[in-house]
C-alpha cells in the first residue's frame, strides 16, 4: 500500500532541506532531515575520539546513540543523547567525515530503522539519497532533485559565508563532486534516482517555484492513490 510520504533525493548542494522542509510546513507534515541523522553520528564519532576506520566502535555507536530531530519556526533542531548538535553536525569537520560514515552498512541499519519508525508515525516528507529506493519504497510522491554543480557549489558557498566561514568556491565544487561520487558509488543503498521518482533541475529556479512544483506533483499522485 502507498505511504503518505514524500521522498526527495538527490546530490549534495540540490536544496533538498531547504525545499523539503518548506513543503512539510505547507502541507502540515513532519519533516525528517536523514543527512542530519548521518551528520548526528559523524560529530559523535569525532567528539569521541573514534578513528573513521573503526568500524566496529562506529557501528556500536550507532546503535546506541539517540538522535532527536524537531522543526521549529522552520528551523530544524537536532540532538544526539539529549544535547543539541544542530549547529555543530554543519561545521566542516563533520561534512569531510560524514561521507565514510555514512558508508558502513551497520550505521545505515540503524539509521534506516529509525528513519522508517518515525516515517511510520505520520504523514511525512524525507529528504536524502536512497529515501524513494530503499527507506521509503512506497511513498506516495518521489522527487529526484538535482541542480547543475557550479549551481550547487554557489549555493553552498553562500550559506557557508552567512554562517561566518571564508570558503573558497573552487575547493567546495570539488567536495559536492567527491562526497556525490562515493554517495553514488557506496554498495549499499547508492545515490541514484528510483524508477518512479520524478527528475525535477531546479538549475535557475527560486525555491518557492520548486516548492509549488512538489507540491502539486504530491497532490496529483495521493488524489491517485486514495
Ligand atoms: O544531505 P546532507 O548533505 O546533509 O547529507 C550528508 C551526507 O550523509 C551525504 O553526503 C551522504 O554521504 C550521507 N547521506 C546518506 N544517505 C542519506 C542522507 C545522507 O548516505 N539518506
Amino acid at each position: 500500500m502507498k505511504q503518505n510520504a514524500i521522498a526527495i533525493d538527490g546530490p549534495a548542494g540540490a536544496g533538498k532541506s531547504t525545499v523539503a522542509g518548506k513543503v512539510a510546513d505547507l502541507l502540515g507534515f513532519v519533516y525528517i532531515d536523514t543527512g542530519a541523522m548521518y551528520r548526528a553520528i559523524a560529530s559523535k564519532v569525532l567528539d569521541g575520539g573514534i578513528a573513521l576506520t573503526d568500524l566496529n566502535q562506529i557501528a556500536e555507536l550507532a546503535r546506541r546513540v539517540r538522535i532527536r530531530i524537531s522543526r521549529e519556526q522552520g528551523e530544524l533542531r537536532v540532538w544526539a543523547d539529549g544535547a543539541d548538535v544542530t549547529e555543530k553536525i554543519r561545521n566542516p569537520e563533520v561534512t569531510a567525515a560524514v561521507t565514510s560514515v555514512s558508508q558502513i552498512p551497520a550505521v545505515r541499519e540503524a539509521m534506516i530503522g529509525l528513519q522508517r519508525e518515525l516515517a511510520a508515525e505520520g504523514s511525512v516528507v524525507v529528504d536524502g539519497r536512497d529515501i524513494g529506493t530503499v527507506v521509503l519504497p512506497e511513498a506516495c510522491a518521489k522527487i529526484f532533485l538535482t541542480a547543475s554543480v557550479t549551481e550547487r557549489a554557489q549555493r553552498r558557498w553562500q550559506e557557508m559565508k552567512e554562517k561566518g566561514y571564508e570558503p573558497d568556491l573552487n575547493v567546495l565544487q570539488q567536495e559536492l563532486e567527491e562526497r556525490d561520487r562515493q554517495d553514488s558509488e557506496r554498495e549499499m543503498s547508492p545515490l541514484i534516482q528510483a524508477k518512479d521518482a520524478v527528475l525535477l533541475d531546479t538549475t535557475g529556479m527560486m525555491i518557492n517555484e520548486v516548492v509549488d512544483r512538489i507540491v502539486n506533483i504530491y497532490r496529483n499522485q495521493w488524489s491517485g492513490n486514495a
